[in-house]
């Protein structure tokens, strides 16, 4: 049987929650939210504004948005007819150990458990739970409404039942997930970031070069060829004909043989980090860089659009006058 899809709870309604929102109920699922935060009435009502005309843009209806997303006065209030939980709360192993103990409680029998968690895998906050077949991890980047990966990593116990469920609710959300089937602290997409922003804070304490122009350097060469081609297929096109084998065998050595840095943990060269950092952006309000952010974010996803239906309709008339 295939699992409904109707009902989505998120709880925690931060950076990640808010967006999940306006993503969950612009797929037209009725979605309850929970949160403590005492301004959530006003959080959520500012993100379905903001991120309607993202939704739009994406060929989503977005008419009546408001109304299909609730909010609960509760975690419980909000899981009773849930199908679906999506978890945004504090990144803390003691808190998502309490919280997805009650929504096993809590929710009804089928209803599939997921955390948004960065880093912490769903095993580590599962060994002990009756119920841990149902949980697993939906690691979102954000925003979610806009980035379409969904690292789906189910923990030693998971069902693999829960694991095709998230895949399928990910899909008809409009999501690319990826089962990954070991857990690992940060997952691929976390592990891939922090050893870039690794080297990245290390070239800046040593003086090589100042954040924004880190920013610059990343935006306008590795970021571009990222959103079309990942490390493999990118490497195996830079050994031209020869492809992969030739890059490895040619390059692979003198790439090994830099030897990475390792940033210094020490407080006062963090301090100068921040304060580079915040001397090249701070002076922006937040809003207007996340509005800057999203809207390129969203040119390159629909140009990437375009062109995929493109080489569709290509490779299907190419296909018909063969036929022919
Ligand atoms: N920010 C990111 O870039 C990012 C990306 C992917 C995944 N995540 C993950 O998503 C989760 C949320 O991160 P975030 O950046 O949105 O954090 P955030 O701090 O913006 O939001 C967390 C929210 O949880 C709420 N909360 C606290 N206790 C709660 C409770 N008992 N019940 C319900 N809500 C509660 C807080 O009020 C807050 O609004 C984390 O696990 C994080 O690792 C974050």
């Amino acid at each position: 049987m295939t699992h409904p899809f109707r009902t989505v709870a998120v709880i925690g309604a931060g950076t990640i929650g808010l967006s999940w929102t306006a993503l969950f109920a612009a797929h037209g699922l009725t979605v309850r939210v929970s949160d403590p935060r005492p301004d959530l009435p006003e959080a959520v009502a500012e993100a379905l504004a903001a991120f309607g005309p993202h939704l739009a843009t994406q060929g989503l209806d977005t008419e009546g948005l408001a109304d299909r997303v609730h909010l609960a006065a509760d975690v419980t209030e909000a899981v009773r007819d849930a199908d679906i939980v999506q978890e945004n709360g504090p990144e803390r192993i003691e808190f998502k150990k309490e919280l997805f103990a009650q929504l096993v409680r809590e929710t009804p029998g089928h209803a599939l458990l997921l955390s948004s968690s960065s880093a912490i895998p769903a095993t580590a906050f599962t060994t002990h739970l009756e119920g841990a077949d149902r949980v697993l991890i939906g690691h979102p980047f954000n925003p979610p409404h806009l980035l379409p990966l969904v690292e789906v990593v189910p923990g030693e116990r998971t069902g693999e039942e829960a694991v095709q469920a998230a895949v399928d609710f990910y899909t008809a959300v409009g999501r690319t997930p990826v089962v990954e089937r070991r857990e690992m602290p940060g997952f691929v997409g976390n592990r891939l970031q922090s050893a870039l922003n690794r080297e990245a804070v290390h070239l800046v304490q040593q003086g090589v070069v100042t954040p924004e122009d880190l920013d610059t350097v990343v935006t306008h060469s590795l970021g571009i060829r990222w959103a079309t081609v990942g490390p493999f297929l990118g490497g195996h096109l830079g050994g031209g004909p020869g492809g992969y084998r030739h890059i490895t065998e040619h390059i692979g050595k003198s790439m090994q043989q830099m030897t990475l840095g390792e940033p210094s943990q020490d407080p006062e060269d963090q301090e100068r980090v921040i304060q580079a950092v915040e001397k090249a952006y701070a002076s922006t309000p937040y809003t207007d860089l996340a509005e800057a952010r999203d809207r390129r974010q969203l040119a390159v996803l629909s140009a990437l659009e375009d062109i995929r239906q493109n080489e569709n309709q290509h490779q299907h008339k190419n296909r018909n006058e063969k036929e022919n």
